[in-house]
């Protein structure tokens, strides 16, 4: 049979076999098929209840911060300025503001002009604009395998392609990421940028050695591939240590994405990129187009705590508060997990990837833990391309050290009974293979 009928575009969000009721199913854009939500965010009514130990968060820790003096603060804003605070602002952010943030990334060894600065609604937000700015559909990214989840998101959501590069405990291992742009290339495949967080990793808990990062540097300049250093942590090393940014190494091709959420408050959604200076003027179009301008309230409120409070101590005292939450998490795992499991040491940041034996499947076993209280982050949500079904991560920023320890002993419970009755019947799970996903507050 003949027919003048057009052929049928497959439908980018229906999933075979299953009935979709959603009646826009037709008209979403194509790039929107990537978009599934993460596997926590299903099961967050769940573990989101008090008998539930959640490891899965990432929710820093606010209860350390001054609420009674930043509440006063925010009062006398809008009391004294509240005309300017109300209203709209500059794409590009609250000028005092930019200066400041320059004075924060000096502690890392940056030097920046306020000029290069663009505030913007929490880091997220920079690798949104970044992404749209350079990606392509069908461009590649590298980032480390594992991979922050939401960067995962915001290059789906671009249509780009993400290639993982291996890590160990020294961070991204440079001879694999010379390998992955030759295959690359080999392939002529355009590999746009390197995405990188390189200190305490999110979600590997691994920091990149400084003798590395030259390495890294020079490779990306070798092949012509942008950095994105992303470093929302890099304050947060438990004996106040600092590392050398990529962005002191190289200003002209390093993004720099830096946030306010782990160092003073995220609800606040205050993050910046430091762009090099030929990038500023399309990232600022692109902010404005996102958004119009970063909320000024929120910029003043950052911008007056930063003026008046001594941060640098609170950020001390976040540090003291998490490296006592990794001791106690660190310590669990050594007195309860079973034989055969391992894990990375954190020398600062929130998070602990554990790795299981061959044969357990985290994410089929996440419902199981839960129903024994308590959750963590399956590692596949971590992966672009259904890696990390042996992996999971697990966060210590959140809860008290009793609950950590007792989540922890929970868990290898459940690792205990899951590994038994492998050993009665083989694996009891099928590998589940899932792709980048958005991010809830609970794997943020
Ligand atoms: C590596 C990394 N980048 C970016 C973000 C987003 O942070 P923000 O709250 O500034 O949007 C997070 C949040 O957890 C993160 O871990």
């Amino acid at each position: 049979m003949t027919s003048s009928q057009p052929p049928q575009q497959a439908r980018p969000n229906s999933e075979p076999g299953r009935q979709n009721l959603d009646p826009h199913i037709d008209r979403y854009a194509a790039r929107t098929a990537g978009m599934t939500a993460s596997e926590i965010r299903a099961l967050f009514a769940v573990a989101s209840r008090p008998e539930v130990v959640s490891l899965a968060g990432g929710m820093p820790n606010l209860a350390a911060l001054p609420l009674e003096s930043l509440s006063h603060q925010m009062a006398e804003i809008v009391a004294q300025d509240g005309l300017t605070a109300l209203q709209y602002g500059s794409a590009q952010g609250i000028p005092t503001l930019r200066e400041q943030i320059c004075e924060v990334m000096a502690m890392e060894g940056i030097t920046a002009h306020p000029d290069d600065v663009v505030v913007t609604v929490g880091s997220q937000m920079g690798l949104d604009m970044v992404t749209r700015l350079f990606c392509d559909p069908g461009d590649v990214v590298i980032a480390e395998g594992p991979s922050y989840v939401g960067a995962l998101g915001s290059f789906a959501a671009y249509q780009a392609q993400v290639v993982h590069v291996a890590m160990d405990d020294d961070g991204l291992v440079p001879d694999n990421l010379r390998e992955a742009l030759s295959r690359a290339r080999e392939q002529g495949r355009r590999v746009k940028c390197l995405y990188t967080i390189p200190n305490f990793h999110n979600p590997a808990g691994v920091t990149l050695s400084p003798e590395r990062r030259a390495e890294i540097v020079e490779i990306c300049a070798e092949h012509d591939v942008l950095i994105i250093e992303d470093n929302p942590y890099g304050l947060l090393g438990f004996d106040g240590q600092t590392y050398p940014s990529l962005r002191s190494m190289a200003p002209e091709n390093v993004v720099y994405l830096g946030s306010f959420s782990k160092t003073f408050a995220s609800g606040l959604r205050v993050g910046w990129v430091l762009a090099p200076h030929a990038v500023r003027e399309k990232l600022v179009l692109a902010a404005e187009s996102a958004t119009l301008c970063p909320p000024t309230l929120n910029q003043l409120v950052v911008s007056k705590y930063l003026a008046t409070h001594d941060w640098k101590g609170q950020i001390k005292t976040f540090r003291e508060n998490y490296r006592e939450r990794r001791d106690a998490m660190l310590s669990a795992l050594e007195q309860h997990m079973p034989a055969g499991c391992t894990w990375t040491r954190p020398e600062g940041g929130f998070y602990v990837w554990v790795t299981v034996p061959e044969g357990v499947d985290t994410k089929a076993m996440l419902p199981r833990a839960v129903t024994a209280r308590v959750a963590y982050a399956s590692g596949t949500g971590f992966y672009a391309d259904g890696f990390g079904s042996r992996q999971m991560r697990l966060s210590y920023c959140y809860p008290t050290p009793e609950r950590i320890r007792e989540g922890v002993r929970r868990l290898a419970g459940v690792l205990e009974s899951e590994m038994e009755l492998m050993r009665t019947f083989g694996s009891v799970t099928t590998r589940t293979v899932s792709g980048p996903q958005f991010p809830s507050p609970d794997t943020a």
